[in-house]
């Protein structure tokens, strides 16, 4: 009986856990966001820098920052996949040419998993979709 008790204690913490690192935390991906800030704002009707704005990411359309001059590869992605979410957006964040080749945003990338769900649900938070 106490066996079994254990295991499904564990067994809550173990789905806990994962769901949780799943999600993402968008208070520690708002830190994460410090390595994008050079090129990006994120607030609503921000000015574009050297990279576009990025307020209303996730659920929104790919290349679509108004004003903002795309490259061709991020133009024909953008007709290609239509709008970013959580899967192409890992994609981009874990090495943007891997994902789109010949893309202007000159980033190496981030290799810690938690650290792109982190940063994508900050991403989802600075947006209405
Ligand atoms: C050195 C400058 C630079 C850094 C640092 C940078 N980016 Fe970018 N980013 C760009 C540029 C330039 C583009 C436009 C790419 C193109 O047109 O090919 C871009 C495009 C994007 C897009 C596509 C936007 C759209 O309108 O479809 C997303 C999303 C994005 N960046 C997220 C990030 C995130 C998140 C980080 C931080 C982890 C980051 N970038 C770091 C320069 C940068």
């Amino acid at each position: 009986m106490l066996k079994i008790f254990i295991k499904s204690i564990t067994i809550i913490f173990v789905c806990t856990f994962m769901s949780s690192a799943h999600a993402g935390d968008a208070s520690k991906g708002k830190k994460v966001f410090n390595k994008c800030k050079a090129c990006h704002g994120i607030d609503e009707g921000g000015k574009n820098k050297l990279g576009p704005n990025l307020w209303n990411t996730v659920g929104g359309p790919i290349a679509a920052a108004e004003g903002y001059k795309y490259s061709k590869a991020l133009i024909a992605y953008g007709e290609e996949a239509g709008t970013w979410n959580e899967e192409n957006l890992d994609a981009w964040l874990k090495k943007p040419k891997d994902l789109v080749r010949k893309t202007k945003m000159i980033f190496p990338g981030l290799k810690k998993e938690e650290d792109r769900a982190n940063l994508i649900a900050y991403l989802k938070e600075n947006g209405n979709n």
